[in-house]
This record gives structure tokens, sequence and C-alpha cells, in this order.
């Protein structure tokens, strides 16, 4: 339902935008967007699916190489798998990068290139979920669609002085949401939340001092606002325990291994080792002098927390075993490890 209250809620928080809108390399800013600029689908469908994992700073820098290496979808959907997972190294949830891919090559193959305009298309394709269709259709196509981060989830949960807890409380928060969405610039309006959410109705001490949505605010006048959105206690993640092994070759290659494209870190290149549980077997590659490097890696995935022993040994010539492979010393690039591969050579190189 909106009415009245909605419609000055969100005038309110457009004259704020306008005003203070944040610059990110994928964005058409108020000013431009009102001048009759369209951000190219494209720009927005990859910044959205990259800033599911991280924040946006951390997503300028990979943005910024996958355009100028891809600057449209036709280019990223002839791009070969192992360059595209090698510049999504780092930024996580590889199977997204998969589907990014694989979007792609749907969008330039079945669609002519062309994002479809809707949430119902958009939402057909690989890889697209509620929250990226909603973010394009708004974004890209001026669409008012309801767009649901964790940014808007708390700006709601504050805005209306909502109690229950995440995530049984995300309907709510969404029909909110929905009410404050206006017909005209929904697409602005959806960045405004975001960006109200990202720097000023911050998780920890909100400047309400500052906020656009001072007044109607039910969290700031009944002091609750710090303390929203209320989130269901998070279950303790499993440890787990791995063994990695570093062969390098006197010429400087590494023996490596690129992950079955089905489950974690899935298509990547990472170093052989054991399987990761309670008590893992040790899996060296080859019988030689392993050596095992003092420290150890810890890495948090999703459901569990990581401890990675490192064992190094040099690499005799010959065939590499079954299943590996050599990576020579000029394709080695470290950037196009997963992070936690990462981690493991970087505490190689440290000793
Ligand atoms: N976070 C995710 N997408 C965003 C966007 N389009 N604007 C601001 N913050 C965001």
């Amino acid at each position: 339902m909106r009415d009245e209250q909605h419609i000055g809620v969100s005038a309110q928080l457009l004259a704020w935008y306008d005003l203070h809108a944040r610059e990110m390399p994928w964005r058409v800013g108020p000013a431009a967007r009102a001048a009759g600029v369209r951000p190219a689908p494209y720009r927005v469908w990859l910044s959205e699916v990259m800033l599911q994992q991280t924040t946006v700073a951390a997503v300028r820098d990979y943005f910024r190489r996958f355009t100028a290496r891809w600057p449209t979808v036709e280019a990223l959907a002839a791009a070969p798998d192992e360059a595209v997972m090698g510049e999504w190294a780092g930024l996580g949830y590889y199977a997204r990068a998969r589907n990014l891919l694989k979007c792609a090559r749907v969008v330039a193959r079945d669609h002519g290139g062309q994002f479809p305009d809707t949430y119902a298309g958009l939402i057909a394709l690989p890889g697209i979920g509620p929250y990226t269709a909603a973010a394009i259709a708004a974004i890209a196509f001026d669409r008012a669609e309801t767009v649901l981060d964790g940014n808007v989830e708390r700006v709601m949960a504050r805005l209306y002085d909502i109690h229950d807890a995440l995530p049984g409380s995300k309907p709510v928060l969404k029909d909110h949401a929905a009410a404050l969405t206006p017909l005209d610039r929904p697409g602005d309006h959806a960045q405004a939340v975001m960006d109200l959410g990202a720097t000023i109705c911050t998780p920890k001490s909100p400047a309400c001092g500052i906020c656009p949505l001072r007044d109607p605010c039910l969290g700031r006048a009944r002091g609750t606002a710090p303390d929203l959105p209320r989130k269901a206690p998070k279950k303790d993640k499993p440890v787990r325990l791995g063994h990695v092994y570093l062969a390098r070759h006197a010429d400087g290659g590494w023996l490596m291994q690129r992950r079955p494209d089905r489950g974690l870190l899935g298509g990547m290149l990472g170093w052989p080792g054991s399987d990761w549980s309670e008590a893992p077997d040790p899996a060296p590659p080859f019988a030689a002098q392993w050596r095992e490097l003092a420290g150890e890696v810890r890495h948090t995935f999703t459901h569990f927390h990581l401890i990675l022993r490192i064992h190094t040994a040099e690499l005799p010539d010959g065939p590499p075993p079954e299943g590996l492979h050599v990576v020579g010393k000029h394709a080695f690039r470290p950037s196009e490890l997963p992070t936690v591969m990462r981690k493991a050579y970087d505490l190689w190189r440290g000793q």
C-alpha cells in the first residue's frame, strides 16, 4: 500500500540521493540519469553479481579489470572459462563466477546480447536470483521492483521499528520496502536506500543526526535503531583440517591442480592436497622429502573454518602425476588463485 506518508519518505530519500549519491564506476549518477543517460545493463548486472560477494570498495578494481578486458556481454561470453575464473580469483563463491559466464553465454546466444528488461525475464537467466533480478530491473530499466539486500533490511527494520529477528522477518521488511518503492525513479530509489544503509544507517553507530529519514524513523524516536535489525543467533562453524603440497620445479614452475567444476572452489586452480575433515589423511602427490612449513593457513568458508598445513618439496623432472599439471614460471600468477590457495603460497614465500 502506497500512501502519502510513503511518498513523502521516498521523496526525502531521493532529495538526499540527489546531493549525496556515491560515485561508482558502474553507476549513472542522479544528474546524468535525469538528463536521460541510462546505465548499460551489462555493467549493472556485472556489478550487482560482484557486490553480492563483498564491499563496494573491494569490487571497484575487479569491475574495472573485467570491463576493460570484456567491455560487452558478448566479449565476456566468448572468453575462455579459465580467464574468467582467474579474474574472479579472490572474490570468493566461485560457483557464482561460473554462473556469470553461463549467463553471459545465454544472453549472447539466446537474447542477441540484450538483457531482458523485466524481473521475470531476468530471473529466468542462470545465476540471477530475486535480489539481482530486482536490482537490474530497477537500476537498468527503471522498473518499480523492490530490492532487498542487507542494507535495505537494516533501514526498513529501523524506519518501522521491526523487532522480529532476521531471517524470519524478511517478508515483513520486504513489504515495507515495496510500499516505499516509487513509480517514478525506482532505480535511483533502490540505490538511494542502499547508499543510506552503507553510509548513514550503518550497522554500528548510525548517524541519525544527519539522516534524511530522521523524522519519520520510529527506531530513532524510540531509541532502538542501533540494536536493529535483530538476528537469529548463528550456529558455530565447525573447524576442518587439511594438508596442501607446494611442489616447485628448479626452473620456477609449480605442480598444480584444476579443481572439478562442482563443489567448493569449483573450476579454480589450486595446490594438490588431502581432503578437508576433522582428521585428514596426508596425501602427498608424489613420494619425496616433504618439509612442513612453520605456521599454518586459516581461512573461513561459508560453512566451516579451515586450518591448512603447508608442505613443500622440489618437483623432480618427468611427467606430472595423474590429474596434475605443471604451471610454468611465467604462466603462474598468484592473483589467479582463490584466496585460501593464495594464503598457502604467501606462507611459502615468507619462509
Ligand atoms: N550495494 C549493492 N548494489 C548496490 C548499488 N547498486 N548501490 C549501492 N550499494 C549497492
